[in-house]
């Protein structure tokens, strides 16, 4: 299939990219490399431009013949968006429906859409399936949920097909150790953690200590970005076997702290890791653990690198080969 992926130069999108390319799929990257990186896509088209632009994106649907969109690009920082909102809507909605509508009038109407755990909030049952309510308690969140909510009229009105992705915590990076994550600022956990380890960072700081979980500190669902990577070759497959619409949850199931999450990457590294314990992150639940049984039994979805220590290893396989990332 001739695929349009949007945001392919960042940390999941370029995984995904491996992915597709493996499955024989042909792809083309539109990044406006505001955080993505050239160098993440090696020897793929690469578009530079931005998902807002129509005019670009129908040139590239007519030139490349393209027969689906993988959409990443966006604005991702919880934080960040709680500080700018206006960026997050103007970014993830604004663009994003600049993108639906592009699509429509190319007559493309496969989408695959990289949404968040991030649209449920504060959960009130825990595994979250995808029933759960959605209730985003920041911006980002609620731009992603806004969007799912565009895809679904825009099904109706123009008969786009879209699969929405909920991740919960992507983390690992490619087992070849050629691409991984690459943020600036990093924020996440895993990538901090592994920096303290290589002596980038004097030490991780660990954002509260008094959560309702049995050792106080929050837990996550860490899942590897390669399965994230083939839950959307999957999902392709789906639309092209004519299912209308879906979302669906991706996460192994399994929560674990930041306390259990340091002592993996202890053993993983071989050393011990400098802590300081700090007061909470504001906009943080507890935990948010993913019920991935729907893409599971839909779609036959299983992880392959569901272990907590393989994740993080892949992931050090990349920071300790390219302590600086991509580089400038
Ligand atoms: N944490 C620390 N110290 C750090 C960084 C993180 O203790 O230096 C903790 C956080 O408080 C959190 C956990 O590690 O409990 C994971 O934090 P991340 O920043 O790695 O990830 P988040 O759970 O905040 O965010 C992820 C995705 C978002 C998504 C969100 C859904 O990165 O895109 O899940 O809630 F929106």
């Amino acid at each position: 299939m001739n695929i349009l992926v949007t945001g392919g130069a960042g940390y999941i999108g370029s995984h995904t990219v491996v992915e597709l390319v493996s499955r024989d799929h042909h792809v083309v990257v539109l990044d406006n490399l505001s955080k993505g990186h050239k160098a993440a896509v090696r020897g793929i088209e690469l578009v530079h431009g931005d998902t807002g632009d129509t005019g670009l994106l129908k040139d590239v649907f007519r030139k490349h013949n393209i027969e689906a969109v993988i959409h990443f690009a966006a604005s991702s920082l919880v934080g960040e968006s709680v500080r700018q909102p206006a960026g997050y809507y103007h970014n993830n909605v604004v663009k994003g429906l600049a993108l639906l509508d592009a699509m429509v009038e190319s007559d493309v109407r496969r989408l695959i859409f990289s949404s968040t755990a991030a649209v449920y909030g504060e959960p009130v049952e825990v595994p979250i399936p995808e029933e759960h309510p959605t209730a985003p308690t920041n911006p980002y969140g609620a731009t992603k949920l806004a969007l799912e909510g565009a895809m679904r009229w825009y099904g109706q009105a123009h008969g786009l097909r879209c699969v929405s992705l909920r991740y919960f915590n992507a983390a690992g990076a490619d087992p070849s150790g050629k691409i991984g994550e690459d943020h600036d600022p990093e924020t996440h956990l895993i990538p901090l953690v592994l920096k303290a380890a290589a002596g980038l960072a004097s030490h991780l700081e660990v954002f509260g200590t008094d959560y309702p979980t049995p050792d106080g500190a929050c837990v996550r669902d860490y899942i590897h970005v390669s399965d994230l990577a083939a839950a959307h070759a999957l999902a392709l497959d789906a639309l092209a076997a004519g299912t209308p619409a879906a979302v669906y949850n991706l996460g192994n199931g399994n929560g674990y702290s930041v306390l259990e999450v340091i002592k993996a990457a202890e053993e993983v590294v071989g050393k011990p890791i400098k802590v300081k314990y700090g007061p909470r992150r504001s906009g943080d639940p507890a935990a948010l653990v993913a019920g991935s049984g729907r893409i599971m039994a839909e779609l036959g979805w299983q992880p392959r690198f569901a272990d907590l220590k393989t994740i993080i290893e892949t992931a050090w396989r990349w920071h300790s080969s390219h302590p600086f990332g991509f580089g400038k």
